[in-house]
C-alpha cells in the first residue's frame, strides 16, 4: 500500500483565461496568453537569482478537473490513448507541467508567456528550464504519426 503524499500550493496562477474552453487545443495550438505567477509571501526568497532564466518549468494541479480516463482521446487524434502518453488533464494524479517565459519579476509576482492553466491555478513547483537533448535525438510518437497524416490529408 503506498502511501499518500500532500502537497501544498506555494503560489497561483494569474491568467486570462477563466474557462477551459478558451485555452487553445489542437495541432499548432500557439500559447502565447500572458499572466502572473504569484508566489506565496514565506516562499519569495525562493525566487533569489530566476531572473537570469529564460524560460521556467511550472509545476501545477488540474484543480478543475474532475475525473481520471487512463485512455483518453486527445483533441490531436482519433485514436485513444494511454494518459501517460498525453497531456490530459483526466490523470490519476492531476499534475501539469507547463514551459513558460519568463518576462520579469516584481517582487513575488514573476510576469511570464506562455501559459496554459486556469486563472487560479495552483502552482506546486517552479524549476529553471534547462534542456540538453538534441532536437534529432526527440521522437514525437503517436503525435508525430498524426502530425504526419494531418500534412498528408492537407
Ligand atoms: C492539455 S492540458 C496541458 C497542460 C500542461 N501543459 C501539461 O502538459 O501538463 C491543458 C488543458 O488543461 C485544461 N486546464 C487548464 N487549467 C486547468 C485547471 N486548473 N484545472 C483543470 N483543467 C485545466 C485546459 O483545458 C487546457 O486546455
Amino acid at each position: 500500500m503506498s502511501k499518500d503524499v500532500l502537497m501544498r500550493p506555494v503560489g497561483f496562477v494569474r491568467s486570462p483565461y477563466s474557462e477551459t474552453a478558451q485555452v487553445p487545443k489542437g495541432f499548432g495550438a500557439q500559447h502565447e496568453a500572458e499572466g502572473t505567477i504569484e508566489i506565496l509571501p514565506e516562499y519569495e526568497p525562493g525566487l533569489t537569482d530566476i531572473e537570469g532564466f529564460s524560460h521556467l518549468y511550472v509545476i501545477w494541479v488540474f484543480d478543475r478537473s474532475d475525473r481520471c480516463e487512463l485512455l483518453g482521446t486527445p483533441p490531436t487524434d482519433t485514436k485513444p490513448h494511454g494518459v501517460f502518453a498525453t497531456r490530459s488533464p483526466r490523470r490519476p494524479n492531476p499534475i501539469g507541467l507547463t514551459v513558460v517565459r519568463l518576462i520579469g519579476r516584481d517582487g513575488p509576482r514573476l510576469q511570464v508567456v506562455g501559459l496554459d492553466m486556469l486563472d487560479g491555478t495552483p502552482i506546486l513547483d517552479i524549476k529553471p528550464y534547462l534542456s540538453s537533448i538534441p532536437e534529432t535525438d526527440l521522437r514525437r510518437g503517436w503525435l508525430g504519426e498524426a502530425e504526419a497524416r494531418r500534412r498528408s490529408e492537407a
